[in-house]
């Protein structure tokens, strides 16, 4: 999970030229500026440089950075533990929201997932309504609120859990319930 340039995966849509393709590789010292003017514009309390160069060298930790043509335009750092993997931080520039990357990116880790490490646990503020949106869509679930985690802001944090184990309800099953709950 050290500093390498490798591609992960390379996804074209369909009449879109290799030029276009999207790519999904490793975190790199390379894209740090790119990624802190992205940290800047999603977060009202952004990463500094530090926090990216922790991810990149410390044990366990890791980045994952999506890129079209050369230019990052969203990224995922995660911790590995033992038993789980903790959701760090995500951002997708603005301009590029609600085409898919931060599901790109969400699912190469929950592809990780495997019998020993089965759950991915993220803490989310409460005001961050896109976020948590954002994760349900993907299967994870609220579990927990911790009261005025963030003290800077007097606000509550919400801890969601991707369960691997725990199959997230299809429409059949959600169709099934409406109709037994009628
Ligand atoms: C949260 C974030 C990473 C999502 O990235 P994205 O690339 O826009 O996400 P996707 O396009 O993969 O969205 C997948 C689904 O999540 C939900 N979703 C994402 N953003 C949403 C929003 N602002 N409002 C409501 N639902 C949202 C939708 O169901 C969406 O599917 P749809 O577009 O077909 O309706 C992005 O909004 C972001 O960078 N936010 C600022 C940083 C942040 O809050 N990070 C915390 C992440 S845990």
């Amino acid at each position: 999970m050290s500093e390498n340039h490798s591609v992960l995966f390379c996804v074209r849509k369909t009449n879109e030229s290799t030029e276009n393709a999207l790519r999904l590789r490793w975190l790199c010292r390379r894209d740090f500026g790119a990624l802190l003017a992205l940290e800047r514009a999603a977060f009202e309390f952004p990463w500094t440089r530090d926090e990216f160069e922790y991810c990149l060298r410390t044990r366990n930790f890791g980045g994952l950075v999506v890129e079209r043509n050369g230019e990052p335009l969203g990224y995922l750092c995660f911790e590995a533990r033992k038993r789980s993997f903790r959701l760090l931080s995500c951002a997708v520039a603005e301009s590029e929201r609600r085409q898919g990357l931060g599901t790109l990116l969400a699912r190469a880790l929950i592809d990780r997932l495997d019998e020993r490490r089965s759950k991915i646990v993220c803490v989310v503020r409460e005001r961050n309504l896109a976020a948590q949106l954002f994760l349900r869509r993907l299967g994870f679930r609220a579990v927990w609120v911790a009261r005025d985690y963030y003290f800077k802001t007097n606000e509550d944090a919400y801890r969601m859990t991707y369960r691997a184990d725990v199959a997230v309800p299809t429409e059949i099953d959600r169709t099934r319930r409406r109709l037994l709950s009628r």
